[in-house]
């Protein structure tokens, strides 16, 4: 495809809905317009689970990115070594994701599949050693039976979520948000926010019984590995050093400071 026609279908899926990633193709263009703020967002996210992603040997597993959106995780995947398969319920999410992979990677095997997560469509898919579950349980309305799905279909499962922000992560909280339905982008509209126990009590239940959490406050999304197997991921999840203590100190700080103010300014009631 030559420039100008490379242009004119980014502008045209741009229409149809405003790309998510700013990606940067082999010809110099990007797919996002410079009013979109969500550039860094993939990549400061791909950023704190690189190391998990390290520690997995992502090589030769076979990988399912559920709600691949435009596919930048399952591109990452494949870079990696992964035979990946993408779902999304969003036929336009799936169809700029294609026109990615075939940008990016013309050689790719990547498999993008339309499909809804609890339709039976999914339990015709193959198992996997590994499924990302990245910006995903917050955005489905019943995460229970997703999660037991998924549980049906790999072994390892990385989940990244907006996650409680109050109350304890060791009790097992769901707070269901205040947000109203995204009119614009109804696959975009959050429901539960989980706590970390909450998660894993939905996971117990399907098996699983090896968590790690990368809880980093400063971020204000959770990570979590769930395992229904035994993984060195596991057991030495104390050597994974993810947190930039001097990032949570001050995130901290800037918190705790705020908080002040509110109450100095009468905002909240101490
Ligand atoms: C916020 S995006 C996250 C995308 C990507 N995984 C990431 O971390 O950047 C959530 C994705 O889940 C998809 N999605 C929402 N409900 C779904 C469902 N029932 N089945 C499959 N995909 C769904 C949305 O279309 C969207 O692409």
């Amino acid at each position: 495809m030559d420039i100008k026609k490379t242009q004119d279908e980014i502008n045209r899926l741009d229409q149809i809905q405003a790309w998510n990633h700013n990606f940067e193709l082999p010809n110099g263009l990007t797919t996002s317009r410079a009013e979109q703020i969500s550039h860094g967002k993939n990549l400061v996210k791909y950023e704190r689970i690189s190391k998990i992603f390290d520690n997995l040997n992502i090589n030769d597993m076979k990988v399912l990115d559920m709600g691949c959106n435009e596919g930048f995780f399952s591109i990452k995947m494949e870079e990696r070594g992964a035979d990946v398969t993408g779902i999304d319920i969003d036929s336009r999410r799936i169809e700029k994701a294609k026109f990615i992979k075939d940008l990016i990677r013309p050689d790719s095997s990547i498999q993008y599949k339309n499909i809804d997560i609890y339709s039976d469509k999914v339990k015709e898919l193959d198992e996997f050693d590994l499924c990302l579950c990245l910006g995903f349980i917050h955005r489905i309305p019943d995460p229970f039976t997703a999660i037991s799905i998924l549980a049906s279909k790999a072994d390892i499962i990385i989940f990244e979520w907006k996650a409680l922000k109050f109350g304890s992560h060791d009790e097992s909280f769901a707070f269901f948000s205040t947000k109203d339905i995204d009119e614009k982008d109804f696959y975009g509209t959050e429901y539960w926010l989980l706590s970390y126990k909450a998660l894993e009590r939905i996971l117990t239940r399907s098996g699983f019984k090896n968590f790690y959490r990368v809880d980093d406050p400063s971020q204000r999304r959770a990570i979590l590995v769930a395992g229904k197997v035994d993984h060195e991921i596991f057991s030495n999840k104390d050597k994974i050093s993810h947190r930039n203590k001097i990032r949570t100190l001050l995130s901290h700080s800037k918190r705790f400071v705020t908080v002040i103010w509110k109450i100095i300014t009468g905002k909240i009631n101490a």
